[in-house]
């Protein structure tokens, strides 16, 4: 069995980015030059994904435009000879064969992922998040991938670490411990205060469903915020399936949220040699100048 198609809901209407997400789709914003949907596409082609289903909304086209091929640009770089512009280009045009569904009503993550049921059939997929980046260089899906395929294509969720203080603000996962990495899970709790939680496990977006998930889906109610959510379906499958919860090793950005990506930036710059030297300067003269000592 393998796992080869992947959906990544970006219907949201990104309303933390407004007012750029007026009027151009948030998985568009670059970190730097590079749409941060780039990354998440990135991380599912490494992990062997071979169909990236997007599940899209109104004003979203620059995305799937993204991984298109864009034929007068390739044509410009070309007659203007810039041979490295141009293969990556082509290289982005070919990444990965792209589909999307849309998501008519903005109505949940556990909605987005239902729309795109008819593009699944019977075998499991993943789900990655078009806001959340996670560096490592085995990407956090594949590790996810090969723990499902272990236990023959079971629902696993990718997990990290939070400090205890900040379980308000994630769904929580709750189970048995199996391993220092693995927990097969008895459910999921919504923002816990930091005294009820059950761990300091967060699903930051990282997953591996079965079709089973689609059933489900289909009959919750809404839960929080009034949307069908996918931790509720989740809930419901835990008491049915073995589900297992997985820490997945690499450096996750909330993309999503101004600090998130404010900090995917910075990290991003001081990495990358051609940015590292100017990024530092600019930060010396720019702490001076607003008189902030570190
Ligand atoms: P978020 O909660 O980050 O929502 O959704 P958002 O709309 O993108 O951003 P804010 O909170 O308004 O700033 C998490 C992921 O689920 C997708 C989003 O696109 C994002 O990738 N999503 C959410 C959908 O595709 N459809 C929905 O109905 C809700």
């Amino acid at each position: 069995m393998r796992i080869r198609k992947a959906i990544i809901p970006i219907a949201g209407k990104g309303t933390r980015f407004l007012p750029a997400t007026k009027e151009i789709a948030k998985e568009i914003i670059p970190i730097i030059n590079v749409p941060m949907i780039h990354y998440i596409v990135q991380e599912a082609c490494e992990a062997g994904i071979e169909q990236v289903i997007f599940v899209t909304a109104s004003g979203k086209f620059s995305v799937e435009d993204y991984f298109d091929r864009n034929q007068e640009l390739e044509a410009f770089l070309e007659r203007n000879n810039k041979i490295k512009e141009l293969d990556l280009i082509r290289q982005i045009g070919s990444m990965v064969d792209v589909t999307s569904v849309r998501q008519k009503e903005q109505l949940g993550l556990g909605h987005a992922v239902l729309c795109a049921k008819s593009m699944i059939g019977d075998e499991p997929f993943a789900v990655l998040l078009g806001d959340d980046i996670v560096i490592n260089h085995n990407p956090a899906i594949k590790q996810l991938m090969d723990l499902s395929l272990k236990h023959d294509g079971s629902t696993v969720i990718g997990v990290m670490e939070i400090p205890r203080e900040q379980t308000n603000k994630y769904g929580i996962v709750k189970g048995e411990v199996i391993d220092e990495k693995t927990l097969r899970m008895t459910g999921m709790v919504e923002k816990p205060r930091p005294e009820d939680a059950p761990t300091n496990l967060a699903t930051p977006g990282r997953y591996i469903l079965t079709p089973e998930i689609f059933e489900i889906l289909e009959k919750i109610p809404r839960g929080a915020g009034n949307e069908y959510q996918l931790t509720d379906a989740i809930n419901v499958l835990c008491q049915k399936k073995n589900v297992y919860a997985y820490k997945f090793e690499g450096e996750r950005f909330d993309t999503g949220s101004i600090p998130g990506y404010l900090d995917a930036t910075i990290d991003f710059a001081l990495k990358d040699p051609a940015t590292r030297d100017t990024f530092v300067a600019s930060l010396k003269y720019r702490l001076t100048k607003y008189g902030i000592t570190l």
